[in-house]
């Protein structure tokens, strides 16, 4: 298997949600898929149903919040929580705070050396973390968050994380391209052409995912949704060639092939028969990012 990158030049990013009437979820999904990080679902070990959730009712949501001791329980776990530098966490405003499921999943966890980035979804109340805050030590960088309404759109989460300036800014200088695909992270090292400066503009945005077909027993092949300049030239593949295709597609090869298309770069540190095995035989979606 190839060596895992180090980290030194990015963050590894958790989303953990919990949403119950499905208002935060859509945020923390686009959260995840613009940083092209993990999310991880809090989900219940006994789910909340309509009468638990009728504020006012001294329904069960109602008890929770009122118990400084109430710690509902969590249906599975994080795996391997100690490769995430980051984690950013959602979950809607119960009573003015955190859910008291949020303090389970904080209990569950060390956050040392972490940075948490809450988030949350109310009626109209405003962004709150009290509680949670408390229950990290001093080694956790706490980042304040922010409040926002059910269907807020993925444009204003994307300004946000900006903001947050998550990984630091992705250099269009570097020549190294990162691939996640079938949890595996890959690189590759970029040739210098008008192609591949186009592709880092392209990733300069954040990371892009494209699903990838196989084809010809030989190549995984996507469209990269965007139009990029060619510089085709006839060329003989080798296992861990990246090429661009007619100008939109993207081309993983794992085998050999004689064409006229332009070279992209090739994948770093893996042989022919690990690289065959991480993209094993059918689609695949491929994460292509300038930081890992
Ligand atoms: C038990 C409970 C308590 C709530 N308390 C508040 C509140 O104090 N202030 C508020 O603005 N909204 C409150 N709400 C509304 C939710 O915060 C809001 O609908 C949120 O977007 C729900 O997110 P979700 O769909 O991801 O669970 C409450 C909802 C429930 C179920």
């Amino acid at each position: 298997m190839p060596a895992e990158p180090d980290s030194v030049s990015g963050t590894k990013v958790l989303v953990a949600c919990f949403s119950a009437t499905g208002n935060t979820m859509p945020l923390a999904e686009y959260a995840a898929d613009i940083l092209g990080a993990d999310l991880y679902e809090i989900v219940p070990q006994e789910p909340y149903t309509e009468a638990d959730l009728a504020y006012y009712t001294d329904c069960r949501a109602d008890r929770e919040q009122e118990d400084d001791a109430a710690r509902p329980a969590i249906n599975g776990g994080v795996e391997n929580m100690g490769q995430y530098d980051t984690v950013l966490l959602g979950y809607p405003i119960w009573h003015g705070r955190p859910p008291r499921i949020i303090y389970t999943f904080m209990e569950s966890y060390d956050f040392a050396d972490k940075t948490v980035i809450p988030f949350c979804t109310s009626g109209s109340s405003p962004y709150n973390d009290s509680g949670i805050k408390d229950l990290v030590g001093s080694d956790t960088t706490w980042v304040t968050g922010q409040r926002f309404a059910a269907g807020t759109s993925r444009e204003t989460i994307a300004d946000w994380l900006e903001t947050l300036e998550l990984g630091g800014n992705p250099s269009v200088e570097g020549n190294t391209l990162y691939l996640t695909v079938n949890g595996h992270t890959l690189t590759a090292t970029l040739v210098e052409n008008s192609s591949t400066q186009a592709l880092k503009e392209l990733l300069a945005d954040g990371p892009l995912t494209i699903d990838m077909r196989d084809y010809g027993s030989m190549e995984k092949v996507g469209s990269l949704g965007a139009d990029l300049p060619r510089n085709d030239e006839q060329i003989t593949t080798n296992p861990g060639d990246l090429i661009l295709y007619q100008g939109n597609s993207l081309v993983l090869y794992y085998d050999r092939n004689d064409w006229n298309f332009t070279r992209l770069g090739k994948i770093n540190d893996v042989t022919d028969q690990e690289l065959r095995e991480i993209l094993g035989t059918g689609s695949v979606s491929m994460t292509l990012a300038l930081l890992e």
